[in-house]
């Protein structure tokens, strides 16, 4: 029965959803960490303006914008590191300065610059680190052992952090920061100067630390990046948390349209330009060398690009190659800001 099969298959969604979320290690939660109202000026210019955020437990989220944004000092107040001039920071409803000194150990930074000693082995920074957490004797042995093991440092255990490569570097910076088995965990542009190949392995890491439930928020300029590892993001730019949402929620609703690029053997006639517009109109058509690009409504996309494909063709041209852009957070950006996201 036609009821029947459409509760059949709204559960069918349903629980293919659960699955994605599963597979992402993420079930909506209560907020971790609530940040209302938070004002900060650098002499007369105001860094953060009313920045109002919330951060679920066990989620990854990403503060993401530009540099200049405001990413660093919304980060260094989330941690207390930074002073807001006014608004409030809360972990699990209790505000951050008023019981700094209970929330300070189940919270840890990894700051956008390294923080740990050059001339001490990657051994001996881990155990430093420990011992100013409260570490000693074997406990501080096997969480110095279990993090070099994890982050696979274990051929560097006796090498001067000075002398490590500089991927390296970065995650000997992040062991130091979880040396206390921190809960919510900050890490500030952290793949910043990483080789692919560093870079997947920590993409890699975080999804282990989310998987131990941990709560994780990143900053970070990466659009790939946020969109890869994020369940939810904010996005910064002077000062002002302008949307957050989930990277899929964002894309729909702020991403635009589909884009066909179309490589034609020779540029097309204005005429073959006018026609496609005429054909899908609400549509952008432009044609530049050799190439037409359309803007396509999102609805029934495909069928248009199969249409218009066929229809070249029948007119004389060959199809060098086509492909879809699909929006991506970086139209997010330029749609919501109209600047293009750049270092
Ligand atoms: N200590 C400081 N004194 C004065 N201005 C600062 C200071 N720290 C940051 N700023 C300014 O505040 C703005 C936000 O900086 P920051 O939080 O570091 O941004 P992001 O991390 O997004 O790159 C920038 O314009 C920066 O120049
Ligand atoms: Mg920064």
């Amino acid at each position: 029965m036609p009821a029947e099969n459409a509760v059949q298959a709204k559960e069918a969604v349903k629980g293919a959803e659960a699955k994605t979320q599963e597979k992402r290690g993420y079930a909506a939660a209560a907020p971790i960490v609530q940040i209302r109202s938070i004002n900060k000026f650098y002499g007369n210019f105001q860094a953060l303006n009313d920045v109002s955020l919330d951060i679920m437990q066990g989620e990854v989220f990403g503060l993401i914008g530009p540099n200049g944004a405001g990413k660093s000092t919304l980060a260094k107040i989330m941690t207390g590191l930074g002073k807001a001039d006014s608004g409030t920071v809360n972990f699990s409803g209790a505000e951050l300065t008023a019981n700094y000194d209970k929330i300070k150990g189940f919270i840890a930074i990894v700051p956008q610059e390294t923080s740990f000693f050059y001339s001490f082995t990657v051994e001996q920074n881990l155990k430093f680190f420990g011992a100013m957490y409260g570490l000693t004797g074997a406990e501080l042995q096997k969480r110095t052992d279990y993090l070099i093991e994890w982050l696979g440092l274990s051929s560097f255990r006796k090498r001067q952090a000075e002398n490590l490569s500089g991927g390296y570097k970065r995650l000997l910076n992040i062991a130091c920061s979880l040396v206390n088995n921190p809960k919510v965990i900050f890490m500030d542009e952290p793949t910043v100067g990483l080789d692919p190949k560093v870079r997947e392995h920590f993409w890699e890491k975080i999804f282990e630390l989310k998987h131990q439930g941990k709560t994780i928020c990143i900053t970070t300029h990466y659009m790939d990046e946020a969109e890869h590892l994020c369940n939810r993001i904010g996005l910064i730019s002077d000062g002002k948390v302008l949307l957050s949402g989930t990277p899929q929620e964002l894309i729909a609703s702020f991403g635009g349209v589909k884009v066909l690029v179309v490589k034609l053997n020779k540029v097309p006639e204005k005429i073959i330009v006018d026609a496609i517009k005429g054909t899908l109109k609400g549509s952008d058509v432009n044609a530049a060398g050799n190439y037409l690009i359309i803007s396509l409504l999102p609805e029934r996309a495909l069928e248009k690009i199969a249409s218009i494909t066929e229809w070249l063709v029948k007119e004389g041209y060959e199809i060098v190659s086509s492909r879809i852009k699909e929006p991506d957070l970086e139209d997010v950006f330029m749609n919501v800001t109209g600047q293009q996201l750049r270092n």
